[in-house]
């Protein structure tokens, strides 16, 4: 069994993907407590350290390190400062690189990353892992052309240890239109055996505030899910809301008068690719919280594919 070490690990998106390809998770690290608990709920084997990673002096030794460093700043929403703290947490992650030396490691952060105004930190990084000892490789996928239901760009940086001599190739899409692929996912697909009225406070539902339709928030059921936030607020409506149109820029209203609704956490958790996640209601449990570590987490069946994608280095 190949072994790993998850950082900024949240309720564990990427660490189910590779759990499916038999990744045995030595440790994963959060400082976010209800992260923590829907992660030791789901994967009770894991030893997940409850801090900021930069007070853990110690890793153990792992032949794969994964970790999607937060994203204020780089996403649509976030302020866009470039300079913001945060946004250096990269050097957390090279410094656990430094001190594990594992054989090949697995990154993932917003797409924005890539725009002019981010790329100098892009281009940092890539230079720092360059540096420790890696071949790598960068890319930006979709999620829905691996198999989630959902349109979810997403920047992946992956390093192969330079003692391999191997470039890292990204996977090739297995979900579009042609006739080579399978079809898309849908929302159908993902979610319509589930309740379309579930109880009300597994969904925001508070009235839709101009800033919520100030554009088109709902797909149908036989379409891709819009991306799935980490804000209870702004997730997207549920299909069986009415349509959107629109009345001029910026401001769009519902077509027909019955209830809206948007998509429920249980909901979000399966348009992400999470086979059946728990919840579980403890202390810190909310459905802010629970609609934070869902939005946060990366799609497991795509960070499953770009795992697949590393050559057999294991042991
Ligand atoms: C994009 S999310 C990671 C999602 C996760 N990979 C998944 O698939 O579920 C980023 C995470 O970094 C955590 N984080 C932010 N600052 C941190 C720090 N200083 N130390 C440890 N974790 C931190 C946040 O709490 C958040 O859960």
């Amino acid at each position: 069994m190949p072994t790993a070490v998850s950082l900024f690990t949240g309720c564990g998106g990427s660490d189910a993907g590779i759990s499916k390809l038999g990744f045995k998770i030595l440790m994963a690290n959060d400082k976010l407590a209800y992260a923590k608990d829907v992660y030791q709920a789901n994967h009770e084997e894991t030893d997940y350290i409850l801090d900021g990673v930069e007070n853990l002096k110690s890793f153990p030794s792992a032949e794969l390190l994964i970790g999607c460093y937060p994203c204020q700043g780089f996403s649509q929403g976030g302020t866009r400062d470039a300079n913001k703290k945060i946004n250096t947490l990269y050097l957390e992650f090279a410094r656990a690189l430094k001190i594990i030396k594992p054989k090949a490691f697995i990154v993932e952060n917003v797409s924005g990353m890539i725009r002019s105004d981010f790329k100098h930190l892009l281009d940092d990084q890539v230079k720092k892992f360059t540096e420790a000892g890696y071949n790598v490789k960068y890319k930006i996928l979709n999620a829905s052309e691996y198999g989630v239901a959902q349109e979810r760009k997403r920047i992946f940086i992956v390093g192969i240890g330079n003692q391999f001599h191997i470039e890292y190739a990204f996977p090739k899409p297995t979900h579009g239109v042609s006739d080579l692929l399978k079809p898309f996912r849908t929302i159908r697909d993902a979610i319509s055996d589930l309740p379309e009225w579930p109880p009300e406070n597994e969904y925001y539902n508070s009235d839709f505030h101009w800033y919520y339709l100030s554009r088109n928030r709902r797909r149908s059921w036989d379409e891709i899910s819009k991306t799935i936030v980490a804000n209870a607020r702004h997730m997207p409506l549920h299909p069986v809301s009415p349509p959107l149109e629109k009345v001029k820029a910026d401001v769009w209203q519902f077509s027909e008068n019955r209830k809206a609704r948007r998509f429920s956490y249980k909901e979000a958790a399966r348009l992400q690719g999470f086979d059946n996640l728990i919840f579980p209601e403890t202390e810190k449990f909310s459905l802010n919280m629970c609609c934070t570590v869902v939005g946060n987490a990366v799609p497991p069946p795509l960070f499953e594919a770009v795992a697949s994608a590393l050559p057999d280095i294991w042991d």
